[in-house]
């Protein structure tokens, strides 16, 4: 009898391997744009109605905006940081019940962590804004001027220690080398944690404090996944042009995540996405370094990379710097096909109707088992063509050059394809 069942367990586990499929790869989703601010019944309730078409495309993670009562509407002038009643996207009820729905699809919540600076809720006696509330009963995260940074210029009364980062003109910058605003900064995470259900962080700005920083807030919080948007200047010729190196940029992507613990934290990878969108402007010879490889993070430190297209500030109505709108599926093509941790923007699921193009695309890593330590043999890369094969599993093209000689060998078949991109995969 024993016997039996024993056989018959055996069986069993040996159909679960030849079955099963490869673990979804991570693909995180920014779930709103500059405008979010202003949907109509709130962006909460609106993102219900989509939470099936994410999880169809794959989507692992979806990044909600900044929750807490913010003196600008889009939530990055935070102040109140426990109200989350007082957001237009919508209230401290309505969010948590639309990450237990993520959740229940098997996407998780990533929490926009703005801490470089906070909007105080009243003047002090001269007149100056340094008075900061919290949003609880109790006194957490009720501040004055000995928590602002001392050489806050904007913010004369501040006497804090000099801050360890980048100025943020509109608002005092946070003094985080006191350990109370350490403290009470971690259990308000830890508390969007518990209580609303978050899972990670997006942290925001973080040239405005130093990587050591960052390392205690990740230490005192260990998300389950962490992105920070690192976002510095790339290096442009005397011709005005963008460099073809653009190795500092990436270095100093790389150097801020490693010295900041590194792990589950990751960086967008802003070298990826300025060089692509110049590249697919018939310059694709750009898409390969020195080495061999992506020109991006993604070739040195793909495994903490999070590439991305466009964001709300980039894109959207702000369009700080925008990929060009008519070759965005080219760039989709690269990114879904290539290491590094790919993102999705909500403009373009949503308002450019490009779901379905997407949701094959994501198809396609995911059945090909693409990851995002996946390795990538360049087969060509000129002017108007470029053709990477990774993992030797898929082939991507992009550009407009029809003529691909014979780079597509007769075992592989087309995946998906669309204007000025195509994707292959090796025949069953
Ligand atoms: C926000 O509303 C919830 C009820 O939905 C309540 O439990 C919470 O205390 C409120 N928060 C604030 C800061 O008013
Ligand atoms: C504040 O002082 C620190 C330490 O001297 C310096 O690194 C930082 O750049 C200063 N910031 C501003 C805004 O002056």
């Amino acid at each position: 009898m024993t016997r039996v069942v024993l056989i018959h367990g055996v069986l069993l586990v040996a159909c679960f391997l030849v079955t099963s499929l490869p673990a979804a790869p991570t693909l995180l989703f920014q779930g709103f744009n500059w405008e979010s601010c202003n949907q109509q019944g709130g962006l909460y309730n609106s993102l219900f109605n989509s939470i099936d078409d994410l999880a169809a495309a794959g989507v692992t993670h979806i990044w909600l905006p900044p929750p807490s009562q913010s003196a600008a509407p889009q939530g990055y002038m935070p102040g109140r940081l426990y109200d989350l009643n007082a957001s237009n996207y919508g209230n401290e009820q309505e969010l948590k019940s639309l990450i237990r729905s993520f959740n229940n699809k098997g996407i998780k919540a990533v929490a926009d962590i703005v801490i470089n600076h906070r909007t105080a809720e009243k003047q002090d006696g001269r007149g100056i804004w340094c008075i900061f509330e919290g949003g609880t009963a109790d006194d957490r995260l009720d501040w004055g001027p000995s928590f602002i940074c001392k050489n806050d210029t904007e913010y004369s009364d501040g006497n804090g220690n000099p801050d360890t980062g980048e100025p943020f003109p509109p608002a005092p910058d946070i003094d985080h080398l006191n350990p109370r605003v350490q403290k009470e900064l971690s259990d308000w995470m830890n508390w969007l944690k518990t209580d609303l259900g978050f899972d990670g962080w997006r942290f925001d700005y973080v040239r405005g404090y130093s990587s050591s920083i960052a390392n205690v807030y990740m230490t005192n919080t260990s998300p389950e996944f962490a992105v920070g948007e690192y976002w510095n200047s790339v290096a442009i010729g005397q011709d005005g042009k963008l460099e073809y190196n653009q190795d500092r940029h990436r270095n100093e992507i790389m150097k801020w995540v490693q010295e900041s613990g590194g792990g589950s934290l990751t960086a967008f990878d802003f070298t990826t996405k300025f060089i692509l969108q110049v590249a697919v402007e018939g310059e694709l010879w750009r898409l390969i370094d020195p080495n061999g490889k992506p020109p991006g993070l993604i070739g040195i430190l793909p495994e903490n990379a999070v590439t991305f297209i466009d964001n709300h500030d980039t894109g959207s109505t702000q369009k700080i710097s925008p990929f060009p709108s008519d070759k965005v599926m080219q760039g989709y093509a690269y990114i879904l096909t290539h290491p590094g941790i790919p993102s999705l923007f909500y403009d373009h699921f949503f308002d450019w109707g490009l779901k379905d193009e997407l949701t094959k695309l994501s198809g396609v890593r995911t059945r090909n088992g693409i990851t995002a330590t996946s390795q990538v043999k360049i087969l060509a890369y000129e002017a108007d063509l470029y053709v990477a094969a990774i993992d030797e599993r898929i082939i991507v093209k992009i550009g407009p050059k029809m003529d691909l000689g014979n780079l597509i060998p007769g075992n592989f078949q087309l995946a998906t394809s669309g204007e000025s991109y195509a994707v292959w995969e090796q025949k069953p």
